[in-house]
């Protein structure tokens, strides 16, 4: 039977870790965040994910989940450790491994017995064998030698729909050089393998590229059709249109062919970044990565510029509601949301903003103090709306996508409509007496 310890109970490690248990694992989920821990043990679940506590509250039931701050006897007790904590931008565009690393020596202090260690986090090509080093560091200074094995097993599961995502991935991706701890992944992947979920087995190298060349793909993939609109724009052309017939190309695909305000959140943006960083030192720079992630930047700025045009050249005195936060539906999670920049821009040129998000705003809270002043959290889209001069869509959301557009009209102290997530039909909008602002059309 494997024994697992996650350690790290964010957005991977909590989902990872419910849904393990889900497939009949025995997990304990460990954080140093006590708060976090308290409130999963009083099954409360700490973070906006559809689906997920009716995963955590089955399998706590049935006593194959639980929750801990002891990392130690979490690890003494388990035969699979994985790795999920956090690996946030470093100062020179690289990942941050500290926490990483207090983790692989947390594990190298604790075990007692055969270990697979699991490298979950988004890493650097080089970081499971960095792994290994502190471990075998660690069990150095306890002067003990106990056998373990590295696994690299990146995760990619989207915010908004984690646990479907993690229960029907497109692939397992194993990287190792043990047979043995092969063995044991295929146990704890045991349903999803039975399954014939393709599951692909290669060196650690490889699996911790696969990560990184399929986020800088996507973010490739947004930010072209990103361009596309922009070009589209100025030569009359419609960009959904231009998307759908390119979409029905299946070397193309539609997928990720929606233009909007720049990719966001809390993996495409640092993984960008990581992946030209490790390019550059290699001597292999990633040319059309870093290419993306300029343009990603522009994209924002180009959105200020849109919104501030349309209300005649200044926001100076502006009021601006805001619609969304998030960098995307279905999260609380503002990591690098577009919103962040756009809000900053909107403010810098003299706008007051009347925001709202129906699951962001603890963290747009501490994230916009020092511009709080500028800010008014409204209760709920129309109430943002009231006596502003312009509505800005920025997170599709649901309650987002079909408005009363009378009464948007009605509240709007100017009827301009910046939908930057070309979520309505220009002529709609144009009918309920509105100057529509989509992107790339
Ligand atoms: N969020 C996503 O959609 C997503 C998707 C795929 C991969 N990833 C990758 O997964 C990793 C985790 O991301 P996340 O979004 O879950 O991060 P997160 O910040 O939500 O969670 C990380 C957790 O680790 C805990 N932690 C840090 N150090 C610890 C330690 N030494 N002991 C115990 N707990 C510790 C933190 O308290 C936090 O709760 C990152 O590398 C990320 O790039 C994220």
């Amino acid at each position: 039977m494997t024994v697992i310890a996650v350690i790290g109970t964010g957005y991977v490690g909590l989902v990872s870790g419910s849904c393990l248990a889900d497939f009949g694992n025995f997990v304990t989920c460990v954080d140093n965040d006590a708060e976090k821990i308290a409130s999963l043990e009083r099954g409360v679940i700490p973070i906006y994910e559809p689906g997920l506590e009716a995963v955590v509250e089955r399998n706590v039931r049935a006593g194959r989940l639980f929750f801990t701050t002891g990392f130690a006897e979490a690890v003494k007790k388990s035969n699979v450790v994985f790795i999920a904590v956090g690996t946030p931008p470093a100062d020179d565009g690289g990942a941050d491994l500290r926490y990483v690393e207090d983790a692989a020596r947390g594990i190298g202090r604790a075990m007692e017995n055969y270990t697979v260690i699991v490298d979950k986090s988004t890493v650097p090509v080089g970081t499971a064998r960095k792994v290994r080093r502190w471990v075998e560091e660690e069990l150095a200074l306890r002067s003990v030698s106990v056998l373990f094995d590295v696994v690299s097993n990146p995760e990619f599961l989207r915010e908004g729909t984690a646990v479907y995502d993690f229960t029907h991935p497109d692939r397992v991706v194993i990287g190792s050089e043990s047979e043995k701890a092969r063995g044991l992944m295929k146990e704890v992947y045991r349903s999803l393998y039975l399954n014939e979920t393709p599951y692909i087995e290669t060196n650690l190298e490889s699996a911790e590229m696969i990560k990184y060349a399929s986020n800088a793909f996507l973010a490739l993939k947004i930010t072209f059709i990103n361009e596309v609109a922009n070009l589209c724009e100025k030569i009359g052309a419609d960009v959904q249109d231009v998307a759908k017939a390119m979409g029905r190309d299946g070397r193309i695909g539609g997928k990720f062919l929606h233009p909007g305000p720049g990719y966001g959140g809390s993996c495409f943006p640092k993984d960008t970044r990581a992946m030209a960083t490790t390019g550059r030192a290699y001597g292999s720079p990633v040319t059309l990565v870093e290419a993306a992630i300029a343009a990603n930047k522009r994209q924002k700025r180009l959105m200020v510029e849109k919104i501030e045009a349309g209300l005649g050249g200044s926001l100076e005195g502006k009021i601006i509601a805001v619609l969304g936060l998030a960098f995307k539906q279905n999260t609380d999670d503002m990591r690098e949301s577009p919103a962040i920049d756009i809000c900053r821009g909107l403010i810098e040129r003299g706008a007051h903003l009347r925001v709202s998000d129906p699951a962001s705003f603890t963290e747009a809270g501490w994230r916009f103090a020092d511009i709080a002043e500028r800010l008014f959290y409204a209760e709920d889209e129309y109430q943002a709306l009231e006596g502003s001069h312009a509505l800005v869509i920025l997170t599709p959301w649901n309650q987002y996508r079909n408005l009363d557009l009378a009464k948007v009209r009605s509240l709007l102290a100017l009827p301009l409509f910046f939908d930057l997530r070309n979520i309505y039909n220009r002529a709609d909008v144009e009918n309920a007496g509105f100057t529509y602002f989509g992107v790339g059309k």
